[in-house]
Formats: C-alpha cells, sequence, structure tokens
C-alpha cells in the first residue's frame, strides 16, 4: 500500500469509531439525584416529549430507538425537535411532563455514547466538548430552526476539560461542566450516565413551556437536541400540589456527593433515598 493510502487507514480507523459513536439526547427531564453514578428509571419524574414512542423509559439507556435529534446545519430542513408538539399526545401517564417552579436546580441525564476524557479508560484526553445550551421558547409554537429567535438561552451548562495535554488528574475529577459529568464512564463507555444541572430563572414567566438541550460536540459536527415541555410554577408549594394532584413525588432532588461519603472511589455509607420517597 502507498503511504498515502496506509495514512488514510489510519486515519479512519483511528477516526471513525467516534464518529459513529458520538451522539447523544436527553432522557430525563426531572431527574432526583445531581451528579449520580448510575441511572435509575425510579429516581425519573418527568420525560422528554415523546418519549413513550421511542420506549424511554423501560428501554435500557442507551438506545434511542430513532429518539436522537440531529440536526444538519441547514435547519430549514431538519426540524429542531424530533416530534412536533402535541402536549395531547405526547406525554403519557408514564412519561409525564415535568413541573418545575422559579430558582428550581433541575437535573437532566443523557448517555456518554463513548464521548467522555477520562484517563482510566481512555489514552486520549481531546475529547472535544463545544457547547452545552438549554433554551427556553419565546411563545408557544414550536420554534422552526436552531437559530431562531423564539430561542431564549436559559442556561450555558460550560464545557468539559480536554485537550491533548491537559492534566489527566481533570480527567478523572467530578463533578465535570458540560457534556462530560459521568463519573461511571469507565464502567460501560457507550451507556453511562451523565448528568447536567440548570436553573429555571426567577423572572420566567409561570406557565407551560417548552424547553430545548443542545450539544454541540465539534464544530465540524451538527449539533444535537431534544425537546421538552414543562409547567413552571411560581412556588415550589404550587409545583408540589400540581405533582401530589398527578400521583408522584415532591421531594427536592439531592446530591450524590452531599449523601454519599466517598473513600478511595467506593461509597462507605450507602444510601438509597428512593425507598423513603416512595413509602411516603
Ligand atoms: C451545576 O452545573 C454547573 C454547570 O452548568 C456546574 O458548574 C455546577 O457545579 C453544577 N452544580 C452542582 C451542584 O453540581
Amino acid at each position: 500500500m502507498p503511504v498515502t493510502m496506509r495514512l488514510l487507514v489510519l486515519f479512519l480507523a483511528l477516526a471513525l469509531p467516534a464518529l459513529a459513536a458520538a451522539h447523544s439526547w436527553i432522557v430525563c427531564t426531572d431527574y432526583l439525584e445531581n451528579n449520580g453514578w448510575y441511572w435509575d428509571e425510579a429516581k425519573c419524574r418527568a420525560w422528554p416529549r415523546s418519549a413513550h414512542r421511542h420506549n424511554m423509559r423501560f428501554g435500557y439507556f442507551g438506545l434511542h430507538r430513532g429518539f436522537m435529534n440531529k440536526l444538519d446545519n441547514h435547519p430549514e430542513e431538519t426540524a429542531l425537535c424530533r416530534h412536533p408538539r402535541n402536549d395531547d399526545t405526547e406525554y403519557t401517564d408514564l412519561t409525564p411532563m415535568a413541573a418545575y417552579y422559579l430558582g428550581q436546580k433541575v437535573v437532566l441525564t443523557h448517555p456518554t455514547k463513548n464521548h467522555v476524557a477520562d484517563v482510566r479508560c481512555k489514552d486520549n484526553t481531546n475529547i472535544v466538548d463545544t457547547e452545552n445550551l438549554i433554551f427556553a421558547v419565546d411563545g408557544d409554537e414550536d420554534p422552526c430552526c436552531i437559530d431562531s429567535d423564539k430561542l431564549i438561552v436559559v442556561e450555558d451548562m460550560g464545557i468539559s476539560p480536554y485537550g491533548p495535554d491537559i492534566d489527566p488528574v481533570l480527567t478523572t475529577t467530578y463533578p465535570k461542566p458540560g457534556f462530560q459529568n459521568a463519573p461511571k464512564f469507565c464502567e460501560n463507555e457507550a451507556d453511562a450516565m451523565g448528568t447536567y444541572n440548570f436553573t429555571i430563572p426567577l423572572d420566567m414567566k409561570p406557565g407551560r413551556h417548552t424547553f430545548v438541550w443542545k450539544w454541540i460536540r465539534s464544530p465540524t459536527v451538527s449539533p444535537f437536541t431534544t425537546c421538552w415541555e414543562a409547567d413552571v410554577f411560581a412556588t415550589k408549594a404550587e409545583r408540589d400540589a400540581h405533582y401530589t394532584a398527578t400521583g408522584q413525588s415532591t421531594v427536592d432532588l439531592w446530591d450524590f456527593y452531599q449523601i454519599n461519603t466517598i473513600v478511595d472511589g467506593q461509597i462507605v455509607d450507602p444510601i438509597d433515598p428512593v425507598d423513603p420517597i416512595i413509602s411516603g
């Protein structure tokens, strides 16, 4: 083989698995545990738009079954949301819509799809992360496209540390900002859980809103998006009354590192707050 051909083959061998794998989507829109280690469906109180159509609740965490939405960088051709908005048909009793309150911290979950720089299992620390944004939609219509002026940035969730020469300790330090906040990545590189948090702005108008997550992995790869609706209440008391009426827990989320003591990477005093919640 000529040298250029060998180089091309080498390049493809290195680049293709990463390109094929690095996609993602939001699985849960109101998760009870911030910075958690493992996905637990019982900790998910609300689901994205159309989750039931793709078995997002009862299927395997890392399988999207057509749920994933990748834009084409020609927004007039690829819809921002995987399915059009219809609040009557796109939520079910088993995959309900979220309810938030002003000032609340919200936790979202997503599968890692091989895309985390963590030197315990990856030699390459140059796993890029470019943009992790949460938008709220101004008005009730589905926004046409990612550059719609109806999209208002609610929070910039930062980017994870990466680079060919970064201190390896940065890659194994959690929590991390951005996409790669997945402490158990090395146990399941494709399908480990990553979590994000964002805060409902105090000046948001109470009422039902559409939210959009957008992830740009690399500037050369089209963005990934997930859409969902949520009822935003002025106070926690009103949010709690709503969740009580729909038969859901009214507990506030907790932080994994606040309820667990970790010594040498192990939980020394395991607590599972889910049981007390369910038993009331
Ligand atoms: C919430 O996410 C931000 C990044 O958007 C991060 O800086 C912050 O540490 C997170 N908060 C907690 C408690 O993990």
